[in-house]
């Protein structure tokens, strides 16, 4: 998996007088079925979320309000993504590095991911997640 399989989708946006709603779809929108939602919410600033690499998971990242930043490292490349608008996601593959800053006072980040809580997925060293990544 290189940084190129993760990607930032636009998603449908249904306007009207009364405010926008947007649309997530397990398989139509992102390459997944949704299994679990988790969010986060009153980051205090200058907090890091994050700093791991899963190693089967897929994840859909959302900022629902205010402003973050997401990095992604696949180990030879990395890239930083600001997600500012709630119809904006990044849709992050398996074993990525990943790290979450500058929040936004009062941002709201919402996840997607493709399967239950598993702490055996996740990667929390990053020297392990280089030697595990073969590039
Ligand atoms: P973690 O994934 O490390 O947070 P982040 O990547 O956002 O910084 O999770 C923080 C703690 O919450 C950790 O002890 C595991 C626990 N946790 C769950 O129990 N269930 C979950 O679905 C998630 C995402 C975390």
């Amino acid at each position: 998996m290189t940084i190129n399989s993760c990607k930032l989708v636009d998603l449908p946006v249904i306007k009207d007088q009364r405010g926008n709603l947007s649309i997530i779809e397990g398989l139509l929108s992102i390459p997944f079925e949704i299994k679990r939602v988790y969010y986060l919410y009153d980051v205090p600033g200058g907090a890091e979320r994050g700093s791991h690499a899963h190693k089967h998971l897929e994840q859909f990242i959302v900022c629902i309000s205010g402003s973050f930043d997401v990095v992604l490292d696949d180990g030879v490349e990395s890239k930083r993504f600001t997600l500012n608008r709630a119809h904006y996601g990044l849709y992050v593959c398996p074993m990525m590095w990943r790290y979450l800053d500058n929040f936004s006072s009062g941002s709201v980040c919402l996840v997607l991911a493709s399967e239950h809580y598993s702490e055996s997925d996740y990667i929390r060293d990053y020297e392990t997640f280089l030697k595990l990544t073969d590039r």
